[in-house]
């Protein structure tokens, strides 16, 4: 097995429905690369390598975007000797303090002013009318904290696939793991307004993984900044500090605390303003959120984040592929998916190149 292959973890468990067998929703469907030691978990009529006849249902209850690996085992310690791709060597020791790095301009320009206008078409919003601004949601999101913050049910347009196989965008990636062989997430973007009165939301922080387990689950996260961002304008917030000190931090805390959520009382809050076209990577163990937008400007960023391609997990790689072919969203907790089914009806299915074969999973690495 390859190093991305050993970089797989025994608690990732990805869940379908299975719509041919109602009876079997949510079963369990463990990952081929589980332990034999874990099999008892597995429904009995399930084997890792079937093939699902549903769809990627996620339904843990926490915020990670279920279509990658969740965790992981190692990033780059630089071990392998090879050079970085795209990060500098000061970018290098600012993601390893802070646990956050921006790469700039890691997508031209236009790409950034064609996914701004998909998205305004998309919600069907008028970027000079901030009276249609206001709509309420489609369809309202099980993930309260996510409420009003502008998620835009979108995943699979031709925009933000050229967006994800970005050579300069995989390259960072590249650099942050440690590994070529990565695959993408599919995920959404965010369109996030000024606060009004009848679209309020707090500011919030959090984790998407469970910083109780131990060891402690190794994961990444991105954005592509959509437009300049200024301060007051609801971008990207997170504690740095709590990244460098969580060891020590956590011994402070009650044994009962939310794993999820820290007490952010006595901690420094740090506001991230980016360029349009900057990607932004974050450690998952890096409490962030976004914040409330008190300015007078949509923010809008996608969502984009890679990890150790799952190439022995069939199942998952045969709905990455779904997804894309047929412009499948993940649906569940953090995802209500679009009901009007645009991406469907209204869009084609995205061209690919050779690196986008592979970050999808629809060509091996
Ligand atoms: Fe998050």
């Amino acid at each position: 097995m390859d190093t991305a292959g050993l970089a797989l973890f025994h608690n990732q468990i990805t869940r379908y429905v299975c719509m041919a067998k109602p009876t079997q929703s949510f079963k369990y469907l463990t990952m081929a690369t589980m332990t034999p030691t874990m099999t008892p978990t597995m429904a009995p009529t399930m084997t890792p390598t079937m093939m699902p006849e549903g769809k990627l249902v996620d339904d843990l209850k926490i915020p990670g975007n279920p279509s990658v690996a969740r965790f992981v085992a190692k990033l780059n310690d630089r071990s392998n000797g090879q050079p970085l791709r795209v990060l500098s060597e000061e970018d290098w020791q600012f993601w390893q303090t802070n646990g956050y790095v921006i790469i700039h301009d890691a997508v031209p320009k236009g790409h950034v002013e064609r996914m701004r206008d998909i998205l305004w078409e998309f919600e069907e919003k008028d970027p000079n009318n901030p009276e249609t601004w206001y709509r309420a949601a489609r369809k309202d999101i099980e993930m309260v904290e996510l409420k009003n913050t502008g998620m835009v049910e979108m995943y699979n347009h031709q925009y933000m696939w050229d967006n994800r196989m970005y050579p300069k965008v995989y390259d960072a990636f590249v650099d942050v793991w440690g590994t070529e062989k990565l695959w993408v997430t599919i995920d959404r973007a965010n369109l996030n307004f000024p606060v009004r009165p009848e679209l309020d939301y707090e500011g919030f922080i959090h984790w998407d993984i469970d910083t109780s387990l131990n060891p402690k689950p190794v994961n990444v996260q991105g954005t592509i900044s959509l437009v300049d961002t200024d301060i007051n304008m609801g971008g990207f917030q997170c504690i740095p500090e709590l990244f460098r000190n969580f060891d020590e931090w956590v011994k402070t805390q009650p044994a009962d605390r939310n794993p999820f959520r820290p007490d952010t009382i006595g901690l420094n809050l740090e506001k991230i303003t980016t360029k349009a076209g900057d990607l932004l990577i974050f450690s998952s163990m890096l409490a962030h959120g976004i914040r409330k937008n008190t300015g007078t400007k949509p923010r809008m960023a996608q969502y984009v984040s890679m990890s150790p391609a799952l190439e022995d997990n069939e199942s998952l790689r045969q709905w990455r592929i779904a997804s894309w072919r047929d412009r499948i969203a993940p649906e569940g907790y953090a995802f209500p998916g679009d009901p009007r089914k645009w991406e469907q009806t209204r869009y084609e299915r995205a061209e690919l190149t050779e690196l986008g074969e592979k970050l999808l999973g629809l060509r091996k690495w």
